[in-house]
């Protein structure tokens, strides 16, 4: 069985829900236009998408896309629009071509489709879904100009603990083991942030028998940290102790080069946040004389690394159900209007909790 094979067998939910909507077809007849990464796992939710009674029309996103999804997609009747590529003037040409096609809904991350739209309106626009939070701060302002129903998924509780909590937590260990291939036995292991992606990295470290430290600079949370059974020292203290950091924040320049004389020889540094910026990658590179080593460039390190698998097949299935169910009830009028750039309905959230709980 090739990879994309395992991944759809295992979307256990997605295959629930496709199943039901080859019966009720709650896409008949729409065309869904989708601007999100082309791997794997979203291979299991577009085709689940076309079970539905959908038309899809596919581009990826800036360097994720791999050519094994859109050569499966291509041979399975999805339109994919553009390849694999790290330019943004070509991916701007893919996402224009996209609501070009007239997609009667969006599946939108980050925000670029429906921005797009708002520049050359169409008629027949029902609305549709946006995956991130950055894309929901992008398109808040917009919400009187785009006036039509779109569910924000990251806003859901569910994607807020399986993803962003659990299945970070463990991408970023996994990913830690498999580009060091040292042990993280008896390790100082430094997390700055404690959201939600922080509580899950430094919990998955803990547990794999590190001693761990949190920086936080939000009081309460540090609190938080504290009661959860974490070291919570100054921030010089927790650099100067650490074998390991691991920035998760979303903040830019959290440690830098300036950082250097409190680190520890052989010190390895890990950036888990969206953006590279978190820690100062080339300013380590420069100062440092390779006395410390910063993973990937700084880049998502559960993404960027060799051979990355992203978060856990279980952790994305429940968020893509989230988004097929959305997409439903966007299709169905079941959200109107009212519901423009809201989270997901808490009855959807309710069904999917259910459905994988009961799988
Ligand atoms: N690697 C992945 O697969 C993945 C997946 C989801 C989200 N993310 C990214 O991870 C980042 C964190 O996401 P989240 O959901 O946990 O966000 P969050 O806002 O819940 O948590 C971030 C925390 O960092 C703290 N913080 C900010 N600046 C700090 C600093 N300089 N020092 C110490 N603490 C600081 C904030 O107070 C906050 O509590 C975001 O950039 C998000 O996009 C990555």
């Amino acid at each position: 069985m090739n990879r994309i094979e395992w991944v759809i067998e295992n979307c256990r939910l997605l295959a629930a829900i496709g199943e039901e909507h080859e019966r009720t077809q709650p896409f008949a007849g729409l065309t869904i236009g989708t601007g999100i990464h082309l791997e794997p796992k979203t291979v299991a939710l577009l085709l689940t998408l076309q079970r539905g009674g959908a038309a899809v029309v596919a581009t990826g996103n800036l360097n994720t896309t791999q050519q094994s999804a859109i050569d499966y997609l291509s041979a399975r009747g999805v339109r994919v629009i553009g390849g694999p590529t790290s330019d943004p003037a070509e991916h701007d040409r893919y996402l224009w071509e996209l609501v070009r096609a007239r997609p009667q809904l969006l599946l939108d991350n980050g925000g670029d489709l429906f921005v797009r739209y708002l520049e050359e309106p169409y008629d027949g626009l029902l609305g549709g879904t946006e995956e991130t939070t950055s894309g929901r701060m992008r398109l808040e302002p917009l919400r009187d100009r785009i006036g039509l129903p779109v569910l924000v998924i990251n806003d859901s509780p569910i994607k807020q603990f399986a993803e962003n909590r659990h299945a970070v937590g463990q991408s970023v260990l996994e990913s830690f083991m498999r580009i060091t291939n040292k042990s993280t036995n008896g390790k100082r292991v430094t997390v700055f942030g404690y959201g939600a992606c922080g509580k899950g990295v430094a919990a998955n470290f803990r547990n794999a028998y590190s001693i761990v430290s949190v920086v936080e600079r939000n009081p309460i949370l540090r609190l938080e940290a504290m009661l959860d059974g974490f070291l919570v020292p100054d921030r010089d203290e927790a650099l100067r102790t650490a074998d390991v950091v691991i920035t998760v924040t979303g903040a830019e320049g959290v440690v830098t080069g300036a950082d250097l004389p409190l680190l520890k020889d052989g010190a390895i540094l890990a950036n888990a946040g969206h953006f590279p910026w978190e820690i100062d990658a080339a300013g380590f590179e420069a100062a440092a004389g390779g006395r410390v080593t910063v993973l990937t460039g700084g880049h998502m390190v559960n993404l960027a690394g060799p051979h990355p698998l992203g978060n856990s097949i279980e952790s994305m299935d429940l968020g893509f159900a989230l988004q097929v169910r959305c997409l439903e009830a966007v299709a169905t009028g079941a959200a109107g209007p009212e519901s423009c750039v809201v989270p997901v309905p808490r009855a959807i959230d309710e069904a999917v909790a259910d459905a994988f709980v009961a799988l």
